[in-house]
């Protein structure tokens, strides 16, 4: 794998995010729209002191419209050609025209300042030949 000079961001104290809802961010730069959601149970990928915690990129890796968090069903869906993206599963697309999964961003939690931190980006950010321009 290729290192890239990934930043790292402040994204949320965990005790602060609501559960089962989108906070959103920009990572690694301001014009990549990203979300953070802490699901409430363990997940795949999880951090923080219940394992819930994971961020994702909104941008559809099939044509990059954004695309929008259903809480009932835990999946990201795009609008615009209907791809269906797993939350739960690390970004696994579950149906559509897209051929990758949602890239993932990697995030790393501070127990003493119970702060999520943003370290760097599992998958290409659509629309880009590297996630570090
Ligand atoms: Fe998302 Fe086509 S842009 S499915």
């Amino acid at each position: 794998a290729t290192t890239l000079p990934y930043p790292q961001t402040a994204v949320a104290k965990a005790q602060s995010l609501p559960q089962n809802k989108v906070v959103h961010f920009n990572y690694p730069d301001e014009s990549s729209p990203c979300v953070v959601i802490r699901m409430g149970h363990p997940v795949p990928g999880g951090v923080g002191p219940n394992m819930d915690i994971v961020a994702y990129s909104t941008l559809c890796t099939h044509m990059g419209c954004p695309v929008s968090y259903d809480p009932a069903s835990r999946d990201f869906k795009c609008p615009c050609h209907f791809s269906v993206f797993d939350s739960e599963k690390m970004g696994q697309m579950v149906t559509g025209q897209a051929t990758e999964n949602l890239p993932k961003i990697r995030l790393e939690y501070d127990t003493s300042t119970d702060s999520v931190t943003a370290v760097g980006v599992d998958g290409l950010i659509f629309g880009r030949q590297a996630n570090i321009l």
